[in-house]
């Protein structure tokens, strides 16, 4: 057996580790899991609050979940989805395609969430030239400002968090770029519309702590963004619908982005924009499916039926890499044809539809069944929401903000002005080192701290986390140059 030594060492060495600055990093390898709490090789425990980068939904080891898998290995572990399936892609399909939103009844499988979405992105630029009028001009893309839809470079093409993409620009395809729809960024005499805002129900809307006295006007506020934002989507569209083929939106929170929470009605307007450009729209769920912003999916708090749903991450319960792109009979009919008629879909991967993955999917909703995970969320929302309430009376908490059971924070100097610490001094990385250090594991998103452990978190759970942000967020703002 290797010693924990040997272990650090080859995790530090061999493995070079996603998104991580391997000259800095510091080895933390888990061994085991039991709900929301990691534990690593030396025994330390750790609770989860970023859900193991947003994919664990019932927490780690669920048996149910583990059970599920154990019987598929016995079966079959995988085949290919080239030409055949399985049993349990076949039942996965069938599940998804009966609570999916609206019409979204063919699902095509892959392993990741960035390959749902080259997926989606495909299928709509084919739909284009097979469909019953075609229009082969429509061959791009509009995708919001500081989207996030993947890695690989189609995925990659459509984001546009600088950081992580513009080195690459010379292999990325143009698109469309609209407006980043954050609220806090909209012009301040942007005009309110009558009749736009469609707060749901679990929704906290963003809390401004640095100026409370400004809570009252929240809501015509939202209003006045969400309309100033899709002022600027038609702009884009009026000039450019003929040669659009799809828009791709993060629905409801633009998670990498920094948990950007878009105005409520933001996601109702874009599909009534898409329908009136006969644009197709993708909703890329991948971070916020599987009842983290309250429903099971973000889609379904604005009654929104998309062209394309992606899914990843939480589809497995976050145990088995698993993604899927989900549409309607519009788009699947395009390409049905015979052999010689070239409407085939040539797009695959070797793993898609893996039996072992789809069993950890179907066994993920019969836990959301049998436990009522999404009945049990409005008490673990409403003790966040109470939580970062508090946090927002913290003199170097600038602004907090929450959808479902996402929170987010930013720290200041300086709460009259709300501006944030500089870049440089990392006080949000900061932050979740000392978290890590009381046993609670954060990653923060630039300078945003965020929270979002799995759907099982207990309401212990989230008192411990959110008793320990607070504890690691006085520590480090404390002290000006720690
Ligand atoms: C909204 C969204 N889309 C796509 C992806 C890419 O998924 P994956 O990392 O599984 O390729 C992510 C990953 O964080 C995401 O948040």
């Amino acid at each position: 057996m290797p010693s924990p030594a040997d272990l650090r060492h080859w995790d530090r060495h061999h493995h070079w580790h996603a998104f991580t600055q391997m000259a800095e990093y510091e080895p933390l390898v888990i061994a085991r899991a039991e709900g929301c709490r990691l534990i690593d090789i030396d025994g330390r425990e750790y609770l989860d609050g970023a859900s193991s980068m947003w994919c664990n939904v019932h927490g780690h080891n669920h048996p149910r979940i583990n059970a599920a898998i154990r019987a598929q290995l016995d079966r079959v572990a995988h085949c290919t989805a080239l030409g055949m399936g399985s049993d349990t892609s076949a039942h996965l399909a069938k599940r998804l395609a009966d609570i999916a939103p609206g019409d979204l009844e063919h699902v095509f499988f892959s392993s990741d969430g960035s390959s749902a979405v080259e997926v989606a992105l495909k299928m709509a630029f084919q739909y284009w030239r097979q469909c019953e009028s075609p229009q082969p001009e429509k061959t791009k893309y509009i995708a919001l400002g500081e989207a996030y839809h993947g890695d690989t470079l189609g995925s990659a093409s459509v984001s546009g968090i600088a950081r992580f993409h513009a080195l690459f620009k010379p292999l990325l395809f143009e698109v469309l770029r609209g407006p980043l729809p954050d609220p806090r960024n909209a012009p301040p005499h942007s005009r309110p519309v009558s009749g736009r805002h469609l707060a749901p129900a679990n929704t906290v809307e963003v809390i401004d702590a640095s100026r409370p006295a400004e809570a009252a006007g929240l809501s015509s506020r939202a209003s006045a963004a969400c309309d100033y934002f899709l002022g600027e989507i038609e702009f884009l569209l009026k000039s450019h619908h003929h040669e659009v083929a799809a828009l791709v939106v993060e629905p409801i929170v633009q998670c990498a982005a920094g948990m950007v929470m878009h105005p409520p009605g933001f996601l109702r307007g874009l599909r009534e924009l898409t329908r009136k450009y006969n644009v197709l729209l993708i909703a890329d769920e991948i971070a916020v499916g599987f009842g983290r912003t309250g429903t099971m999916f973000a889609c379904e708090q604005e009654s929104v039926v998309p062209d394309f749903l992606c899914l990843g991450k939480g589809l497995s319960g976050g145990y088995l890499p698993l993604a899927a792109t989900l549409t309607n009979d519009a788009v699947y009919h395009a390409f049905l044809g015979g052999f010689h008629t070239g409407r085939t879909l040539h797009h695959g991967h070797t793993f898609s539809g893996n039996p072992l993955a789809c069993a950890a999917g179907i066994a993920s909703l019969d836990v959301f069944e049998e436990e009522q995970t999404l009945a049990r969320l409005p008490d673990k929302i409403e003790r966040l929401s109470e939580h970062l309430c508090r946090i927002a009376e913290h003199p170097h908490v600038a602004t907090t903000r929450q959808r479902g059971l996402i929170g987010a924070l930013e720290l200041t100097p300086n709460k009259r002005t709300g501006e944030p610490y500089p870049a440089i001094e990392r006080r949000a990385w900061r932050v979740c080192r000392e978290t890590l250090a009381r046993g609670v594991w954060l990653r923060p998103l630039a300078d945003v701290l965020y929270l979002m452990p799995p759907l099982a978190i207990s309401l212990v759970g989230l008192d411990k986390i959110m008793g320990v942000l607070l504890q690691a967020i006085d520590l480090v703002t404390k002290n000006g140059d720690a």
